[in-house]
């Protein structure tokens, strides 16, 4: 295999590739949950909410192979596995569940500000502690796009609730419980 000679030692890439994987896994599961509510989707938004979380889930399924091929540039490899992503993953599925529209947009308010925490995080670490400033300009970019996703989602339910515990008043949508 040919040396990787750009200017970092291999713990530096080690270092990024693993934070690379960390955000990897949180944006497939954050595709699946999307996609999950794209279809599941019912209440007078239904249009609205639909055709956005899939510009959103395009956009996330960009994102995951630009994730996937930085790692592969760094020569590394992306973890590519279902169960490699849950296991890696800081989100949590909602698994059986079919939440009302503003419960399903408050869940995914929550997931991006964590995914945008995150990248926070990591843009800090490629940068100061491995010295890599390319991926630490990649993620900012990532934490960016995530930034306006939520800030979508989150105008949706401005002034109710953002606890998907607590069923918004407002809420004219039913909730329907299904065994998936
Ligand atoms: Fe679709």
């Amino acid at each position: 295999m040919p040396k990787i000679n750009i200017g970092l030692t291999e713990q530096q890439r080690q270092g990024v590739i693993d934070l690379l994987n960390k955000d990897l896994a949180d944006a497939y599961v954050l595709l699946v949950k999307t996609k999950k509510y794209h279809w599941d989707v019912v209440g007078p938004q239904f249009r609205t909410l639909h055709q956005l979380w899939e510009e959103h889930y395009e956009k996330l399924t960009e994102n995951i192979d630009a994730l996937a091929e930085r790692i592969r540039a760094l020569g590394g490899y992306p973890v590519g596995t279902l169960e490699g992503f849950l296991q890696m993953a800081t989100l949590k599925e909602h698994a059986g569940q079919v939440p009302t529209a503003t419960e399903m947009v408050a869940n995914l308010v929550q997931d991006h500000e964590q995914v945008i925490r995150n990248f926070r995080e990591h843009v800090d670490q490629s940068g100061e502690e491995f010295h890599d400033q390319g991926t630490a300009d990649f993620l900012t970019g990532l934490m960016e796009e995530h930034e306006e996703m939520a800030w979508m989602l989150r105008s949706f339910i401005e002034g109710q609730a953002l606890d998907p515990s607590n069923k918004p008043s407002a809420a004219s949508d039913t909730q329907t419980p299904v065994g998936v």
